[in-house]
C-alpha cells in the first residue's frame, strides 16, 4: 500500500550528504535503487537527481520500520527521516561513500513493478528497449549528467549572448517552408484547405527579416526540424543555438561565436580553448584532410602524389590523371604490421566513397604491395621519401576525381586513425573552415545548387566570375568544426536585392519562383537591409561531444530512431478519420502500407 508523504518535508537531497553531515536530521525522498536484507540489517540505496545515499534499518528500529523495509523492491518511491552517521565500512566508489542515514520513519510512496532493465550506468539493455521506456532510461545517473550539461550549455548561451547584447526572441514554428535543403515537415492548415504550413528547418529567414526590423543582435535556442535520412549525429527534430548581427563581417560572427564556444568549455568542463581558432579555408581542408570538418586531432594528412604518379607505368593512375583528376596517399604509421585483411578493410571504407579500389605499398627492404609488379625499386624508395614513409609504414593510395580522392582517403584517414588508437576522447581540437564554394553540382539535378543556402553571400573577389565561372565562386560562409564534427555554421547574408535575385536565377529559379516562394523576403528588401550575418550551433552536437556520448539521442531526452518514430509513444500514428475529414485529406495508400516495422531502428 502507498502512504502519502503528509506532514514529511525534504529537508536535503541525497547524492550530497558528507561528513560534515553527521548527527544532523534529515528528511529524503527518491527512488530505490538497491535493497539488500543482511540478516536483520537492511541497506537500502536512496537515489534522487544528485545522486545516492545509503540508508540503514537495523534490529533496533521499529517493527513497523523493519516490516516496510522487507517490502522495499527497486524503483519503490520512498521517503525517510532519519540520523546521518558514519559508515563502519566506508565505500569509496560512492560521493555519499563515508556516511549512511539511519532510519527513524520509513514510508513507501508508491511501488513500482520490476522494470524491463536495470536502472543503472553499466546498463546494457538494447537501445530500443530504453527507448521504449525512455522514462525509465532517463533515471540513470549518466543520463541525467547529460540533460543537467545540456542544460548548463543553455544557460551559459543566454548569460553570454545576454552580456553581448543580444536579444531572444522567438520565431514561429508554424511557417513557411525554408531552402535549407532538406525535406520540410508539413502542417495542414485546417482552414485554409489543401495549404500547408511548414516547420521550420532553421529560423533564417525570420531572423534575417529581425535584422531588417532593427534588433541588431538576435539570438534564440531555436527548434529546427528537417525530414532527412537520420545518422548518429542526425535528428529530425534538433535544437541550435541560433544568432544573427547586423552591420557586421565575417570576423564579427566568428568572434562572437568563439567567444561563446570557449566560455562553455570553461563552464561546463573547465577547459580553457586558445583564442583565435584556428582558420582553415575550404580548400586547404579537402586538400590536407580529405573533408570539409577535418579532425585536427592526428596528423595523417592526404600528400598529392600525382607527379610521382604520372611516371610510373601503371593504367590506374593514367587512366585517372588522364581524366583530369588526381593521385593522393596517407602515410598510415606502424601500418605495415597490418594483416591483409585489416588492410583490405581500409580498402572497402574507399570503396564506400566512391573509389574503384586502393592501391598500397609498404616500403620495407621486401616490399610489398598491390601494384609491385608495376614498381621498380627506385619507384618506391622515391614515393617513401617524398611522403615521409618508414618500414614500418603503409601508404594508402587513391586515383579518382577530387572530390571521390578527398572523400576516401578522408575516411580512410579517420579508420585508420581509430584502429590504431590515435584519437583521443577528452582532446578537444576546434577549428573554422572558411571560403566555401558558393554553389555545388548535383549530378542527380543536374545543376549547381547552393552548398549553404541561398541567401549567403559571395566574397567580394568573385562577384565578376558569378555568371562565367560557377564553379570556383566562394562564399562567405564558416563552419566551426569540433573534433570532426561539424558544430555550427553560418554565413554573411546578402542584403542587396538585385545580387539576391541574380543568385536566385543562377540556382535555376524563375522570378516568379522566386517571388511566389521568397516574396516576403525580397519584398522586405525594398525597405533598408543592413548589412548582416550569423550562425547556429547545433546544440545537440554540442552536448554530445562535449559529454563523449556515441549518439546524438544519448543527449536529447525524447530521441526519434532510424525511421524517424518515437518507439515510446509511438508517433507518428494513424488519426481518426474525422479529423482528416476536418483538414480535407485522403490517404492515398491505406495506413497500414506505409508500417515500417524493421528492428534495426537504432543502428547508425
Ligand atoms: P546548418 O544547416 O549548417 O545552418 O545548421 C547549423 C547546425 O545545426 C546542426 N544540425 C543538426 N543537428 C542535429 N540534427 C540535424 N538533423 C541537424 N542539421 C543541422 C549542425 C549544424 O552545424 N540557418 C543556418 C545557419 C546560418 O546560416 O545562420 C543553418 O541552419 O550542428
Amino acid at each position: 500500500m502507498s502512504e502519502s508523504i503528509l506532514g514529511m518535508k525534504r529537508t536535503d537531497m541525497c547524492g550530497v550528504l558528507r561528513e560534515g553531515d553527521v548527527g544532523k536530521s534529515v528528511t529524503l525522498m527518491g527512488w530505490c535503487h538497491k535493497c539488500r536484507d543482511l540478516g536483520g540489517l537492511t541497506f537500502i540505496t536512496l537515489r534522487d537527481r544528485t545522486g545516492e545515499v545509503q540508508l540503514v534499518v537495523t534490529p533496533e528500529s521499529s517493527e513497523e520500520i523493519r516490516n516496510k523495509a522487507a517490502r522495499i523492491r527497486s524503483e519503490y518511491v520512498l521517503a525517510v527521516s532519519g540520523k546521518v552517521e558514519l559508515r563502519s565500512a566506508p565505500n569509496d566508489n560512492m560521493p555519499t561513500g563515508k556516511i549512511e542515514v539511519a532510519v527513524e520513519d520509513l514510508r513507501i510512496v508508491s511501488e513500482s513493478e520490476t522494470p524491463p532493465f536495470y536502472i543503472e550506468d553499466e546498463n546494457t539493455a538494447n537501445e530500443s528497449l530504453r527507448l521504449k521506456y525512455r522514462y525509465l532510461d532517463l533515471r540513470r545517473p549518466v543520463m541525467q549528467n547529460n540533460m543537467i550539461l545540456r542544460h548548463k550549455i543553455a544557460k551559459s548561451a543566454r548569460d553570454y549572448f545576454d552580456q553581448e547584447g543580444f536579444l531572444e526572441i522567438e520565431t514561429p514554428m508554424l511557417g513557411k517552408s525554408t531552402p535549407e535543403g532538406a525535406r520540410d515537415y508539413l502542417v495542414p492548415s485546417r482552414v485554409k484547405q489543401g495549404s500547408y504550413f511548414a516547420l521550420p528547418q532553421s529560423p533564417q529567414l525570420y531572423k534575417q527579416l529581425l535584422m531588417l526590423s532593427g534588433y541588431d543582435r538576435y539570438m534564440q535556442i531555436a527548434k529546427c526540424f528537417r525530414d532527412e535520412d537520420l545518422r548518429a549525429d542526425r535528428q529530425p527534430e534538433f535544437t541550435q543555438v541560433d544568432l544573427e548581427m547586423s552591420f557586421v563581417d565575417c570576423d564579427d560572427v566568428m568572434g562572437i561565436t568563439e567567444g561563446f564556444v570557449s566560455k562553455v568549455f570553461k563552464d561546463v568542463l573547465d577547459v580553457n580553448v586558445e583564442l583565435p581558432l584556428r582558420r582553415i579555408t575550404w580548400q586547404e581542408a579537402m586538400d590536407r584532410y580529405g573533408s570539409d570538418k577535418p579532425d585536427l586531432r592526428f596528423g595523417m594528412e592526404l600528400q598529392d602524389i600525382s607527379s610521382w604518379a604520372s611516371n610510373i607505368d601503371f593504367v590506374v593512375f593514367k587512366g585517372a590523371l588522364e581524366a583530369g583528376g588526381m593521385v593522393k596517399a596517407v602515410v598510415v604509421p606502424g601500418g605495415a604490421s597490418f594483416s591483409r585483411k585489416e588492410i583490405d578493410a581500409l580498402g572497402e571504407v574507399c570503396k564506400t566513397y566512391k573509389a574503384k579500389g586502393m592501391a598500397w605499398v609498404v616500403p620495407s627492404s621486401e616490399p610489398r604491395g598491390s601494384f609491385l609488379k608495376f614498381l621498380k625499386p627506385e619507384d618506391i624508395s622515391s614515393l617513401a621519401a617524398l611522403v615521409g614513409a618508414g618500414e614500418q609504414d603503409l601508404i594508402c593510395i587513391v586515383a579518382d576525381k577530387f572530390k571521390v580522392v578527398a572523400d576516401s582517403l578522408g575516411q580512410l584517414r579517420i579508420a585508420a586513425a581509430n584502429k590504431l588508437g590515435l584519437i583521443k576522447k577528452d582532446d578537444f581540437k576546434l577549428c573554422w573552415v572558411t571560403e566555401f564554394p558558393m554553389f555545388e553540382y548535383s549530378e542527380e539535378e543536374g545543376r549547381y545548387m547552393a552548398m549553404h543556402h541561398p541567401f549567403t553571400c559571395p566574397m567580394d573577389e568573385d562577384l565578376d566570375h558569378l555568371e562565367s565561372n560557377q564553379g570556383k565562386v566562394r562564399s562567405k560562409a564558416y563552419d566551426i568544426v569540433l573534433n570532426g564534427c561539424e558544430l555550427g555554421g553560418g554565413s554573411i547574408r546578402i542584403h542587396d536585392r538585385d545580387l539576391q535575385m541574380r543568385i536566385f536565377k543562377l540556382l535555376g529559379f524563375t522570378e516568379e519562383a522566386a517571388q511566389e516562394q521568397f516574396g516576403f523576403l525580397l519584398d522586405a528588401f525594398k525597405f533598408g537591409v543592413p548589412p548582416h550575418g550569423g550562425l547556429a550551433i547545433g546544440l545537440d552536437r554540442f552536448v554530445m561531444l562535449l559529454t563523449g556520448a556515441g549518439s546524438i539521442r544519448e543527449v536529447i531526452a525524447f530521441p526519434k530512431v532510424q525511421n524517424s518514430s518515437d518507439l515510446m509513444t509511438d508517433a507518428p500514428a494513424p488519426v481518426a478519420p474525422k479529423q482528416l475529414e476536418e483538414l480535407a485529406i485522403m490517404n492515398v495508400v491505406p495506413t497500414e502500407d506505409y508500417c515500417d516495422d524493421s528492428d534495426n531502428l537504432v543502428m547508425d
